[in-house]
């Protein structure tokens, strides 16, 4: 059975590959696209953004852009489960309720980011002594607690976050990384999350989040398998997160691929859940932001605009930025640049190709 999902897979990359041959031999053979204006909001599909509460609190600017330009927010840090849990049913959540709110006086969906994630166990969790039931139990509790908080508010949720390694296994231990849960209950925790989010908000679409997918193959073939093991056994997931925390270095094709071969393999809505796109991704201290960077940006901006542009209707949950402007970008004292707009929130040239990723033809 795991061979026809391998030969499944693989007529899929193909396909994407010829697909796009015609026209992308390589990057350099890339057409010149015309200029185009408007709005992110004109898209056929969502854009949103991860947001924190300083920059929410301070500037204006930062407001509006999520107004005029995103229809979903996902907080950047505030809904993870150390921010979010201290202590066994003790709950903080002001900053998470505090972004909730903005989004719902403002019209904004909010995508919530992230039930469980290794790096986010709260102390408590991480010395608590009990049997495989009670591990259960308080992830249970704790994942049925915080949905239901949310319940009606938080449209979608990252159920699980980084799971896979780059050879594409369910790993328990990889250097500094310890998936605690993983280590305690087994990989039935995946499936557990899920159904017990599920329970806790019937409404609400579960999402498997990602990243390394547009250089991975094999990290791609482990999300491949999870996703396909978790519909066999009837669980409820309704998409897959690629973060796409990318670089102008990559190939165009790379990533287009990656979203098309998602889509194709999983038949699942398809987020890409964190883009931002390095120029600098060697974290060259000295180096300086040129029209050749930022044009480069600017098309790999386009081509994933494109690919989600591409997608049958149903599998489009949309574009999120890891960030708004470059200077609240986890990568910015890098430095890098890797945003759509700059540090005065002024457009880049990438917001343009963001457009021209939807409204060209080509
Ligand atoms: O808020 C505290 C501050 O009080 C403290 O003084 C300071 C000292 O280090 O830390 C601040 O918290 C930091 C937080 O970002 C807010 O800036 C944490 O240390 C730091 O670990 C945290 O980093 C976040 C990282 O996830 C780890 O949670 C990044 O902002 C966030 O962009 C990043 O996002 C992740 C996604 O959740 C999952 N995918 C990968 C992505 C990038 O790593």
């Amino acid at each position: 059975m795991k061979n026809v999902y391998i030969l499944t897979f693989l007529l899929c990359a193909w396909l994407a590959g010829s697909c796009q041959q015609e026209k992308f031999d390589s990057d350099n053979s890339i057409p010149v696209i015309p200029a185009v204006s408007g709005s992110l909001s004109e898209a056929p599909f969502p854009f949103g953004a991860a947001v924190n509460i300083s920059p929410l609190n301070s500037s204006d600017r930062y407001k509006e852009i999520l107004r005029s330009d995103m229809s979903r927010v996902t907080a950047e840090n505030a809904m993870k489960m150390n921010n979010i849990s201290k202590g066994h049913k003790q709950y903080d959540f002001t900053e998470a309720d505090k972004i909730v709110q903005f989004a719902i006086d403002n019209g904004l969906e909010v995508h919530g980011h992230t039930l469980l994630w290794y790096k986010h166990t709260p102390s408590w969790v991480s010395n608590f002594e009990g049997s495989r039931e009670q591990w259960i139990a308080i992830m249970k509790e704790y994942i049925q607690d915080v949905v239901g908080h949310f319940k009606g508010k938080v449209v979608s949720w990252d159920v699980i976050n980084e799971v896979i390694n780059d050879d594409g296994e369910v790993y328990i231990k990889d250097g500094d990384k310890y998936n605690i849960w993983l280590d305690k209950i087994g990989e039935e925790y995946i499936s557990l999350a899920f159904k017990y989010a599920h329970e806790a908000d019937p409404n609400a679409l579960l999402f498997y989040n990602e990243y390394g997918h547009e250089y991975s193959s094999q990290r791609r073939m482990g999300v491949n398998n999870l996703v396909k093991e978790l519909k066999e056994k009837n669980i409820p997931i309704h998409g897959v997160g690629m973060q796409m925390h990318t670089n102008i270095n990559r190939s165009t094709s790379d990533l287009r691929n990656a979203i098309m071969i998602m889509a194709a393999s999983t038949r699942l809505k398809i987020h890409v859940s964190e883009l931002d796109i390095a120029v600098n991704p060697s974290s060259n201290k000295e180096l300086e932001l040129t029209d050749e960077l930022l044009e480069k940006q600017q098309i790999h901006y386009r081509e994933v605009a494109k690919a989600m542009n591409d997608l049958p209707a149903d599998q489009q949950f949309g574009i999120t930025f890891w960030g708004v402007c470059d200077s609240n970008s986890w990568l910015y004292a890098n430095p890098d640049w890797p945003l759509p707009y700059d540090d005065t929130y002024a457009k880049k040239p990438a917001y343009e190709g963001l457009l021209q990723g939807f409204k060209v033809s080509y």
